[in-house]
């Protein structure tokens, strides 16, 4: 089997490599499926995903089977002001790969957002609920899952939230760093959602992927969905870092994309299917924090 994996440069991308490299992950050993694979691991310089004959003519070349599209513009404010680019990375990118896919018989996994919701919700969203996108990051997200599922029958559409992982930058760096710098933090604590690790989604795409399961599911991991500044606070704790952890509210902290107040999601397609095997964020979070800091002491 030929694997492809876009925007392998990317905190999920690059998890992806790493656990089809290794045949394992912290998470355990990859299915059979996975064994003696060929995997073709490329972001923007090797592929721009948004020019059609670039995807085209990559395609009858390097014949993948199964196709891990992690390439998006991620940026959530730089996407507001630039709706056009996000539009072309993140709608029409999965759109090519999606018809690439379906005319050479490969299976797409391909990654969405909770920026789908309105983010105004009381209870966690499910697959089934409306989306209603407020952000222009959102707004290209959707539009992408709607091309893939009207152009590729044979793909899921795997929505996850805060992500973290080793390479880039996220939330748990930068709230690192900033601690380190400054020793006290400001945090917001008037938006909620599910702290995801990129390890758990990796593997969780990859046991789905080796499934005959099509449509939405949402991936992010499990327990009570939590406001940034409770993630902060974990994340001083678990690093013993001894910072004070202020809350603000979102108004105090203006952005330019309007961020959701409540966008927990429910991995309920993934429960009824299957398997939801995603840890409860607290578990995920001291795990990538040992391997991270350790990672931090041999440097
Ligand atoms: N990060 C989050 O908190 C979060 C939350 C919810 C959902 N998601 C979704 O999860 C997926 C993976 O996110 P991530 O955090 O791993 O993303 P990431 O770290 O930003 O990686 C995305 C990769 O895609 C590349 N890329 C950008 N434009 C491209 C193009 N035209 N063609 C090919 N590659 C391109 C990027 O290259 P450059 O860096 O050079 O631009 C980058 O290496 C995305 O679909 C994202 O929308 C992320």
């Amino acid at each position: 089997m030929t694997i492809l994996i876009t925007g392998a440069k990317g905190q999920l991308g690059n998890e992806l490599c790493k656990i089809l490299g290794e045949g394992v992950s912290e998470r355990g050993k990859l299915p059979p499926l996975y064994d003696g694979c060929t995997i073709i691991d490329i972001d923007v310089d090797d592929l721009d995903i948004t020019s059609s004959d670039a995807v085209d003519a990559f395609f009858p070349t390097h014949k993948p089977n199964l196709v891990f599209n992690c390439a998006a513009m991620t940026n959530v404010d730089g996407c507001e002001g630039n709706e056009d680019v996000a539009y072309q990375v993140n709608a029409i990118g999965p759109k090519n790969l999606a018809l690439a896919c379906k005319r050479h018989g490969a299976r797409l996994l391909h990654v969405s957002t909770d920026y789908v919701f309105a983010g105004n919700g009381s209870k966690p969203y499910v697959e089934t609920d409306e989306p209603a996108p407020n952000t222009a990051y959102g707004r290209s997200k959707l539009a992408g899952e709607q091309f893939v599922l009207a152009s590729c029958r044979n793909s899921c559409i795997c929505r996850t939230a805060w992500l973290y992982g080793y390479v880039g930058n996220n939330f748990v760096k930068t709230m690192l760093r900033l601690a380190r710098e400054k020793g006290i933090l400001t945090v917001v604590d008037d938006q909620v959602g599910n702290p995801t690790s990129a390890v758990d989604l990796a593997w969780q795409m990859l046991l789905l992927a080796a499934s005959k399961e099509t449509g939405i599911f949402h991936c992010t991991c499990n327990g009570e969905a939590v406001s940034w500044n409770a993630f902060a606070k974990r994340i001083m704790e678990k690093a013993s870092l001894d910072v004070e952890v202020k809350a603000c509210t979102t108004a105090e902290f203006p952005r330019p994309a309007r961020r959701p107040a409540y966008s927990a999601l429910d991995n309920k397609h993934l429960s009824d299917t299957v398997g939801d095997s995603m840890r409860d964020w607290e578990e995920a979070l001291d795990s990538f924090l040992e391997h991270y800091l350790e990672q931090e002491n041999q440097q």
